[in-house]
């Protein structure tokens, strides 16, 4: 129940006669039992918040404040009641509020935002954020106990929630798997009921209505644009459920939603709510603005000519001309008129130049095959002085030729998301350099956790990791290759799948990072050779003989992971052989055969990453041997035998039993003389061959 003085705390001070009336309204109400509020603009005491979330200058609430990943929640400052008598009924109520998702990279997004009810003794403690919105985790989604109702606006489709898009209202009792759920738009009156799709993260300012009835249990769900001149008549989301089971009593309300280097901001410019009587309508005209978006307007010019004689005016010309003749060269790009259609997605260079602070050699991540990455700090716009992480790839590319269709494979492969790929920002080009864009990765290369460590003496402490985190990472890859392979639009090859292009985010997922790069090099030159691309050991045989990459051959390349991850060796490996008497000798081995031995000797616990057995927490080692013994699966020097993306994940997932093989049947000989084929030096090579295994010459005495 509401106390005049709580909705004073709830109303910006300077809108006094709206505090008036509602004191009028509290009082009203206090009188026959019914809750209603409605607040336009907020000030820090509208709310209790929690983590991501701040209230602005301006009086708008930000869900999503800051790059960290962090879960947010504002909650009405008082539990409510939404029953008469602690065990009658959950009364009739309703919400309106107006929000709005502002999105600052088109090419990303994040998960939305949610309005919930929630218990007033919960705390959210053990909550996610992301795609559980903060409100609940896995392992206690949809769980009766939560006693949560809440309705998602989610810009993020997640396979695991089973979400239709990744534009979508939901309706969600318990957690965030929709009870119902409809991709975001509404029924427009005007023109006799049509359905008019609405994009939530648009940056455009909508209203939602949420109205749940006591007799008929029934919860509507309406969305509008918040121009459009009245609700809807029809709702988005109308369905039927007995929210007496679900509400606790008394119960906050509120919204949340989650912060992250992704940089999207949730905001909400007003609400209103009732119990027992409709939310009171918002009044447009009081709401806040939304910061704006993009750069501002330059009058810098203007302000220094104005007031200096002309002597000086004509030497600043001069030095101004200079000036932009140096910025010129300095921020030179290569623009061409097909690349207007791909306008949003393309970075200036003078932009890259500042985020990376001129390509400072202190700001090198790394160098490899296909060029140096940088790390930047890309400013956000409208967000007072808020800033994203980037990971810019600089590339010398010296052929027009394919340019255009790189280009555009750039532009589609930015539209592909998946929790476990890296998200690719946008590009930018210049005379002789191309640069790519990337979301920024906090832990780095898997490569390094996995192999910086592995010296085959077994008595290194370098950080390394546990076997739950390597079948994470593997799972997470594995699902994003089935992501390329099947679940897109087009069927994406990889090319390219290996443990340094799996790169580990803030949470340690894997993310498969540099799709589609391979394919610039096919463009790139000459079209009368064939060039093959890759990395040596993770070539299929077949790709070497006839250069045809498939999903069969990122299959092959991705149990040739499978091994690297779960051994921590590299396809070729190095052993300390015995000391004689000149010295130590070391042999190459290769890592499918070393397996395969193990395996024929009953030994296959043995091929697993010793660092990994002593970690001991969590370690599997039925786990770990399924995950070779899929990884030999893979492996198999017929592209027909490979399982595919879809089976290797039933197989993960234990929905499958693996298939009966045993050492024999995979015939070590055909598979190493196969294999042997894949580390010719005929095969062409790339720059980063050379640091992963020596040159190729060593190579070829190998066995
Ligand atoms: C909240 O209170 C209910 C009873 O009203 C109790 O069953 C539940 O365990 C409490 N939850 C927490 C998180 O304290
Ligand atoms: C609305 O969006 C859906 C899915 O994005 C699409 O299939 C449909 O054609 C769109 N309808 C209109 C009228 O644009
Ligand atoms: C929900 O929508 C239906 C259809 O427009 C309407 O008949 C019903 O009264 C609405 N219920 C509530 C609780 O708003």
């Amino acid at each position: 129940m509401l106390s005049p003085k709580e909705t004073h705390l709830a109303v910006p001070v300077h809108r006094h006669l709206v505090l008036f009336l509602l004191l009028g309204l509290a009082i009203a109400s206090l009188a026959t039992g019914d809750d209603q509020f409605v607040v336009t603009g907020f000030t820090q005491s509208s709310f209790n918040l929690e983590g991501a979330v701040t209230v602005t200058n301006g009086g708008l609430l930000d869900l999503s404040t800051g790059t960290s990943y962090l879960k947010g929640h504002a909650l009405y400052p008082t539990p409510l009641h939404f029953r008469k008598t602690p065990n009658g009924k959950v009364q009739s109520f309703s919400a309106c509020f107006v929000f709005s998702i502002v999105n600052t990279y088109p090419l990303l997004s994040d998960d939305g935002m949610a309005f919930f009810i929630a218990p007033a003794n919960t705390s959210f403690a053990g909550a996610t954020p992301g795609m559980y919105f903060g409100l609940v985790n896995s392992k206690d989604d949809g769980k009766p106990s939560n006693r949560i109702f809440a309705v998602e606006l989610d810009t993020y489709q997640n396979s695991e929630l089973h979400d239709m898009n990744d534009n979508h209202v939901g309706i969600d009792i318990n957690g965030a798997t929709s009870l119902s759920s409809a991709a975001a738009g509404f029924y427009d009156d005007e023109s006799g009921g049509a359905f008019r799709n609405l994009t939530l993260n648009d940056h455009s300012e909508m209203q939602l209505w949420v109205d749940y009835d006591e007799r008929s249990t029934r919860i509507n769900v309406t969305l509008a644009e918040l121009r459009a001149a009245a609700k809807p008549s029809r709702p988005l989301l109308s369905t039927t459920y007995d929210l007496s089971a679900v509400l606790g009593d008394p119960a906050y309300v509120g919204f949340s939603a989650t912060a992250g280097p992704i940089n999207v901001r949730d905001y909400v410019l007003g609400w209103s709510f009732g119990i027992n009587t409709p939310a009171p309508p918002i009044d447009v005209s009081k709401l806040p603005r939304l910061p704006r978006v993009g750069p501002k307007p330059r009058s810098k010019l203007l302000e220094i000519i104005l007031p200096v004689s002309t002597a000086v005016l004509i030497l600043a010309v001069g030095a101004a001309t200079a000036m932009v003749a140096l910025t010129r060269w300095r921020y030179a790009e290569v623009r061409e008129d097909w690349e207007a259609e791909f306008g949003p997605h393309r970075f200036s260079y003078r932009e890259l130049w500042r985020a990376t602070g001129g390509f400072k050699r202190k700001h090198l991540l790394g160098e490899g095959g296909f060029g140096k990455v940088y790390k930047g700090v890309l400013p956000v716009p409208g967000s007072n002085g808020g800033t994203i992480d980037i990971a810019v790839k600089s590339m010398s590319h010296e052929s027009r030729q394919g340019m255009k269709e790189f280009i555009s494979e750039v532009v589609s492969i930015g539209k592909l998301r998946h929790r476990n790929l890296v998200q690719l920002l946008g590009y930018c080009r210049r005379k002789g350099e191309l640069f790519l864009v990337y979301d920024y990765m906090a832990n780095g290369s898997l490569d390094k956790y996995i192999h910086c460590c592995s010296g085959d003496d077994g008595h290194r402490s370098d950080p390394t990791l546990n076997w739950s985190q390597r079948f994470q990472v593997i799972k997470g890859i594995a699902s994003a290759l089935l992501y390329l392979h099947e679940k897109w639009d087009k069927v994406v090859i990889h090319r390219d799948v290996k443990a340094s292009n799996v790169l580990l985010d803030h949470e340690m997922n894997g993310r498969l990072g540099d799709f589609g790069l391979a394919r610039l090099y096919d463009h790139g030159t000459d079209p009368q050779t064939t060039h093959m691309v890759g990395t040596m050991g993770y070539l299929a045989p077949e790709l070497v003989r006839t250069g045809k990459a498939s999903t069969d051959t990122d299959v092959f390349a991705f149990g040739m992971f499978l091994l690297e991850v779960t051994c921590g060796k590299r396809p070729l490996m190095m052993m300390m052989m015995q000391s004689t008497a000149e010295g130590r000798r070391d042999r190459q081995f290769f890592l499918v055969d070393w397996v395969l031995e193990h395996w024929k000797n009953g030994s296959l616990t043995e091929a697993v990453d010793r660092r990994v057995q002593y970690l001991d927490d969590g370690y599997d080692a039925d786990e770990a041997c399924t995950v070779l013994k899929i990884g030999l699966l893979c492996l198999h020097p017929f592209p027909s035998s490979r399982p595919s993306m879809r089976k290797i994940m039933e197989y993960f997932d234990g929905d499958m039993p693996l298939p009966e093989l045993t050492p024999t049947k995979l015939n070590a000989n055909v598979l190493r003389v196969l294999q042997s084929n894949a580390f010719s030096p005929t095969v062409m090579s790339y720059p980063q061959l050379t640091s992963s295994f020596g040159t190729v010459s060593d190579l070829s005495g190998g066995r």
